[in-house]
């Protein structure tokens, strides 16, 4: 029996490189997408990974056709996968203010757009097979708006309301859709914030437990379960309540100079 396959966005760091070594280790073949594919490269060598099991892509996810084009290749070669996961995604302070339009154009294009264009890639052929999975990667900041992180949350907002809508419409083509929502997870993204991250979790922890989550045939988690208990009672929460626990909290980095 061959191999089930995973393609995964953002393999190139973090969650997405975590996930790759999790299904990795359970004998799966992978296809790894990211712009810097030359990072994937060394670091599949370095881990002394089975290269024969291993496809690398470089793609942009802002750019839908070289997504498209990456899912033809791989489909090719290697035939539809049996779990998509758009892991891809920036993280950027944003102030209305100022001039960071551009900023906020860009998460959206790489957390929002990107997703649904990874999907797009690879969802007709996982339809016409009528089995498979898409992950999409969320966050715990698509629950409720933080200030100074407008862009960023409301791009998650966006993750998680369009893989809810998926999900509808996969059922009966037998396609799975799972929203997976990190709390905090120590990688680059994460690694510039100036305030505490309770409940940090470890990438290959993390990793450990989206890949149970995932396997395990949810359709929406957040992870880890404490960052679950928090995400119920934020929904809860009163406005006037939110806003006083939330007045003065340090507020993510914005860009020096946009881009
Ligand atoms: N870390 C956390 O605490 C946390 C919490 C909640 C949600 N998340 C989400 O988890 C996902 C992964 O985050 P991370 O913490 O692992 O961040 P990371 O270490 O910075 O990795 C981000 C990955 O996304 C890829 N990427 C970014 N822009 C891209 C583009 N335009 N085209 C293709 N690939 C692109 C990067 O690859 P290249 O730069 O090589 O292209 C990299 O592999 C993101 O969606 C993030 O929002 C993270």
């Amino acid at each position: 029996v061959t191999a089930r396959l995973a393609a995964i966005t953002g393999a190139s760091s973090g969650i997405g490189q975590a996930l790759a070594a999790r299904y990795y280790r359970a004998g799966w073949r992978l296809a790894l997408v990211a712009r810097r594919a030359r990072q994937i490269e060394e670091w599949v060598v370095a881990r002394g990974f089975d290269r024969s099991r291993i496809a690398v892509y470089a793609a942009d996810v802002r750019q839908v056709d070289s997504l498209v084009e990456v899912g033809r290749a791989c489909i090719a070669a290697h035939g539809a996968p049996d779990v998509v996961i758009a892991g891809a995604g920036i993280s950027i302070g944003f102030d209305t203010a100022e001039h960071d339009l551009e900023v906020m154009r860009r998460i959206y294009e790489t957390n929002v757009l990107g997703m649904a264009a990874t999907f797009h890639a690879f969802l007709p052929a996982m339809r016409t097979r009528g089995t498979g999975t898409l992950v999409g990667i969320g966050s715990m900041a698509g629950i409720r708006g933080l200030p100074g992180h407008g862009a960023y949350c409301s791009s998650k907002a966006a993750v998680i309301s369009y893989c809810e809508a998926l999900r509808g419409e996969c059922r009966a083509h037998g396609v799975r859709v799972v929203t997976i929502n990190p709390g905090y997870v120590a990688t680059p993204l994460t690694a510039k914030n100036r305030y505490p991250m309770p409940f940090l979790l470890d990438p290959d922890v993390f990793a450990e437990r989206a890949y149970r989550a995932i396997e395990s045939g949810t359709s929406y988690c957040v992870i880890p379960w404490q960052m679950a208990v928090l995400a119920k009672l934020l929904r809860l929460l009163p406005d006037p309540l939110f806003d006083r626990l939330l007045a003065g909290r340090p507020r993510k980095h914005r860009e020096e100079a946009p881009q």
